[in-house]
This record gives structure tokens, sequence and C-alpha cells, in this order.
């Protein structure tokens, strides 16, 4: 168990700074996500707490301890990589016990964790086959189960299930969901998919330009972005965002599966009229493109009553709009503009 603690850390490749003044503390035994496009930096946070690439400058401390002088082995992480290296000509049970012979572990003590944890990943009955006989999700397992024998205190992972196709993608969040349970360690989870990180995360940070945008468990990061990047990163479609017209630079936002179509008017703080251009029917929901005005907006409906070419009202209640100020901020509540706002999203209404 081992808590992380970034202080003012930056980190410089060649004259390039990637990361500047960064604080962050990651909690013990949580599952903390950090998520953000590519080329944000999320690797290269992951490898400074490994040390495999240490900061410029700052502090990286694991359970308060400064670690700047420790060496990646001594630090009592073990990181799971997206290509993950496991060796072909040897055998699942091989594979496990590697790190284990190369750290003297005596032989009965390596048989005894090789059993527990292949055990706890499901790979017992494999541990005499070799890893060209596993699927994708086996190998990401034995890959697993090589972190695993370390016993660290924390696991670094960096997007592990990027090279598995969707279905045992969605296998193995909920295995590792399950994994982290059941062992109550620290996990840092790298990855680009916010539907990784919402789905897996007790704690997602939301990284851009190597810069935290917001730090949250993921139901308030859905719910209380607090910026324009957030409301637009997390969430499939993203969040719908227009000008708020007459006041420069702030504008509106609501979540697709916030607005309500109808072919009537109804009474709502936001009414547009448009016409649906898209619409793509998933099953158990629909997803319309309507445009109106200048604008192109996602709605998400549980209900498949429209076609394209047709013309809706589109209603989105007060409770369910954001505003966003010059800075990209998101508007709280209790802003002295906010009631403006949204007297001027009625008035912009039009029906
Ligand atoms: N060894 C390196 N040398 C130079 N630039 C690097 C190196 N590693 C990463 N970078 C740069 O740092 C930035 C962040 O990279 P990375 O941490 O890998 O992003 P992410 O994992 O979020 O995709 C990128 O602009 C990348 O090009
Ligand atoms: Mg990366």
């Amino acid at each position: 168990m081992a808590s992380i603690e970034f202080k003012q850390v930056t980190k410089t490749f060649d004259k390039h700074t990637v990361i500047k003044d960064l604080d962050l503390t990651i909690e013990n035994g949580k599952f903390t996500v950090l998520v953000g496009p590519s080329g944000c930096g999320k690797t290269t946070l992951l490898r400074m707490i490994a040390g495999i690439d240490p900061q410029t400058s700052g502090q990286v401390l694991i359970n308060g301890k400064d670690v700047t002088s420790i060496a990646p082995g001594k630090r009592g992480v073990a990181m799971v990589f997206q290509n993950y290296a496991i060796y072909p000509t040897m055998s699942v049970r091989e594979n496990i016990e590697f790190g284990l012979k190369n750290n003297k572990v005596p032989k009965a003590e390596r048989t005894r964790l090789v059993e527990t944890i292949s055990d706890t990943v499901g790979l017992h009955e494999y541990l005499d086959r070799k890893p060209s006989t596993l699927s994708g999700g086996q190998r990401q397992r034995v890959a697993l189960a090589r972190a695993m024998v370390k016993q660290p205190s924390v696991f670094l992972m960096d997007e592990p299930l990027s090279n598995l196709d969707a279905k045992l993608r969605v296998q193995m969040r909920i295995e590792l969901i399950e994994l982290h349970k059941k062992l109550g360690t620290t996990f840092v989870y790298v990855t680009h998919d916010q539907v990784e990180a919402m789905s897996m995360a007790d704690t997602i940070v939301l990284m851009n330009q190597g810069q935290i945008q917001q730090e949250a468990p993921p139901d308030v990061m859905y719910r209380q972005p607090n910026n324009l990047f957030a409301a637009q990163f997390i969430g499939v479609p993203p969040m719908n965002v227009s000008d708020l017209a007459g006041v420069g630079g702030v504008r509106y936002g609501f979540r697709p599966e916030s607005a309500i179509l109808s072919d009537k008017p109804a009474e709502h703080h936001l009414l547009l009229r448009g016409v649906i251009v898209t619409r793509e029917m998933l099953g158990s929901e629909t997803i319309y493109q309507v445009r109106s005005g200048p604008d192109a907006f996602m709605v998400k409906c549980t209900e498949d009553l429209f076609s394209v070419d047709q013309e809706v009202y589109l209603g989105v209640p007060e409770a369910k709009l954001d505003f966003f100020g010059m800075d990209n901020n998101r508007i709280d509540k209790a802003h002295k503009q906010f009631d403006d706002y949204m007297r001027r999203l009625r008035g912009f209404s039009h029906g």
C-alpha cells in the first residue's frame, strides 16, 4: 500500500517542457486513472513514479518519502505496459516466475506465489502453455501476473488494454476492477480513453498539455466539469457548446442526453428550432444531430421517434444548462452573472 505525491514537478526533454510545476496526490489504495489526449504527458508522469525517467525538478514522494535517489527496482512499484513484454519461448509459469528467479526468491516461495497469483488472474490451467497459444486477454493476464508476483505497493499501468479488441477490453475492465478490489493496492492507470477512465476509476485525473484540468470521482467529473476541456473530453458525444448571444466570450453547454426533442414547442429555458441532419440508431438509444442556425447539436434519446430532415424543437431545462466564461472555466451557480446568463438564454430561445 502506498500513496504517491508530486510536489512542484517539472519534466523537460531537451528544451521542451512537458510538465510544469505539477502538484498531485494519489491516494493509497485507490484506483486512480490518469486520462487525457495523446501527448499530454501521462506516460511521462508514470515513468517518473517508476523512476525510469526521473523528473527534472521537484519531488516525487512514495508514502511520504522522497524517492528521487531510489532506483526503479527499489520503489515497490510494478509497471504493466501496452506492449507487454512476455517471453515467447517461456511457458506461462516461467514468464511469471522470471522476475522472482532474478531476485533470488527461494524455489518453494516462487512456486507458492506463482500458484496463488495465477489463480487470482485465472491462468492456473494455462501455466504450462506457451504464450503463443493464448488469447490476447490471457496474454495480458500473464503481463499482470508478472507484475503481481513482485507484490508491489503500487501498480502502474500504461494503456494496458489498447491492443485488445473492443469486447475483450470491456471484459478486462471488469477484471481489473475486481483485481483492484481483491488486492486493495494503489493502482495508477493511464489511458486516453475516457470510457475506461469513467468505468474504472475511483478518482480521475484529467490532463491536457501537461497540466491537470480536474481531479474528481467520475460522477463529479461528469456533472461538474471544471472547464470546457473537461466538459468536452468526458462523455460521448461530448457536451454541446455554443456562444451565448450578446455576451462576448461566454458560452452555454448541455449534455446530449439533457436535451428533449419534440415536434411541438414546450416550456424550457433553452428552446430552439432545428432540423434533424443525422440519425444513429444504436439499439437502446438513438443519437440525432440537430442543426439549428449556425449550430449542430448532438442529442441522445432513449426512443427513436424522429427521422432525418424532420423539423423539431430542442429544449433544455434550466438544471441541465452550464455556462463557461472567457477563461473557459465553468461558471458556478453562485456567480453574480449566472441568473443573467440564464435569462438571456430564455430570451434568445425561439419557438
Ligand atoms: N524521451 C522523450 N524525448 C523527447 N520528448 C519526449 C520523450 N518522451 C515524451 N516526450 C514528449 O513529451 C510529451 C508527452 O509525452 P507522453 O508522456 O508520452 O504523452 P502521453 O503518454 O500522454 O501520450 C510529448 O510531446 C512527447 O513527444
Ligand atoms: Mg502514453
